[in-house]
C-alpha cells in the first residue's frame, strides 16, 4: 500500500479512538476486531475493566444531592440506647399531632428540650391532688420533669438492675420519655398494686376531670410500648383528656398513629 494511503487510514483510526466513550467502546472494539485485531483487543480490555471508584461525596462537592443526603443521615458518634446516635438528639424536632405533643418510642424530643414542669400541667396536678384529698386519698407526686441526661442515667441504672429487655418495658430511652415534656407525672404509688387501691381507682376514674389521662393503660402495651403504669398521668387539658378517656383508646390510637 502506498505510504500516503496508509497514513490516511492510521489518522482515521486515531480519531476513532479519541471519540470512543465508555458506553460504546465495546461495540466499536468489536468493529475494529475485523480491521486491526491488536488495537481492538486493547480497546475491548479497557472497556471491560471495572469502572473507577465513585468519588467520595465528602471530598467532591459536585456529587448528586441524594448521595449527600445519604451521608448526612448516617449516625455519627456514640449510640444512645434507642440505637440512634446521641448526635441525632441534637437536632430532632418535637412531633405534634393535631397540636398534641407526642413522645414515645418512635417520636423523640431534642436533648435540650424542657426545663421543668409545664406550669399549666403543674397547676392541674395540684387541683387533682386537692380533689383526691377531698375524696380521702393521698396522691403524692413521685416523679415529674426529667431532663434528657437524667433519663439516660435512670434508664442505664434499670438496664444494670434488670437487663435491657425488661428495662425497655418500663423505662424510656433518653429523648423518648414523656417526663421530659414537663406534662407527665408519676403519682400515688409506683406499684402494680396501686391499680387495686382506692387511690389508684379514684385516679383512673377522675384524672380526666383535671386534664390528665393514664398514659400507659392495661391492654395497650403493644401500642404504647410500655407495661401498664396506673401511676403515670399525662396532661392534655380537660377537653381532650375527657375525649381520650371516653374513647377507651390510648393516645397513639386516639391520634391515629397506632
Ligand atoms: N416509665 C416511663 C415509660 C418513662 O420512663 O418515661
Ligand atoms: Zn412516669
Amino acid at each position: 500500500m502506498k505510504n500516503w494511503i496508509r497514513n490516511i487510514l492510521l489518522l482515521g483510526g486515531s480519531i476513532s479512538v479519541l471519540i470512543v466513550t465508555p458506553g460504546c467502546t465495546t461495540g466499536l472494539a468489536q468493529q475494529w476486531m475485523q480491521d486491526s485485531p491488536a488495537q481492538a483487543q486493547e480497546a475491548l480490555m479497557e472497556a471491560t475493566q471495572e469502572p473507577e471508584a465513585t468519588p467520595s461525596p465528602e471530598t467532591t462537592p459536585w456529587v448528586g444531592s441524594k448521595e449527600m443526603e445519604a451521608v448526612v443521615e448516617q449516625p455519627q458518634g456514640p449510640l444512645s440506647p434507642s440505637g440512634k446516635s446521641y448526635a441525632y438528639y441534637d437536632t430532632v424536632e418535637p412531633t405534634y399531632i393535631d397540636g398534641v405533643l407526642l413522645v414515645n418510642k418512635e417520636y423523640a424530643l431534642p436533648s435540650d428540650y424542657g426545663d421543668g414542669a409545664d406550669p399549666e400541667a403543674y397547676q392541674a396536678l395540684q387541683q387533682l391532688q386537692a380533689g383526691a384529698r377531698w375524696a380521702g386519698y393521698s396522691m403524692p407526686m413521685l416523679s415529674g420533669y426529667r431532663s434528657f441526661d437524667y433519663q439516660d442515667e435512670l434508664y442505664n441504672d434499670y438496664v444494670m438492675a434488670d437487663g435491657r429487655d425488661l428495662a425497655n418495658t418500663y423505662s424510656a430511652w433518653p429523648g423518648h420519655s414523656e417526663h421530659q415534656t414537663g406534662l407527665a407525672f408519676d403519682v400515688g404509688r409506683i406499684s402494680m398494686q396501686f391499680a387495686n387501691t382506692g387511690a389508684g381507682q379514684w385516679l383512673a376514674r377522675h384524672a380526666h376531670e383535671y386534664g390528665f389521662i393514664i398514659r400507659y393503660p392495661a391492654g395497650k402495651e403493644d401500642i404504647t410500648g410500655y407495661q401498664y403504669e396506673p401511676w403515670h398521668i399525662r396532661y392534655l387539658g380537660v377537653d381532650l383528656a375527657t375525649k381520650v378517656y371516653e374513647s377507651g383508646l390510648c393516645l397513639e390510637e386516639y391520634l391515629g398513629v397506632a
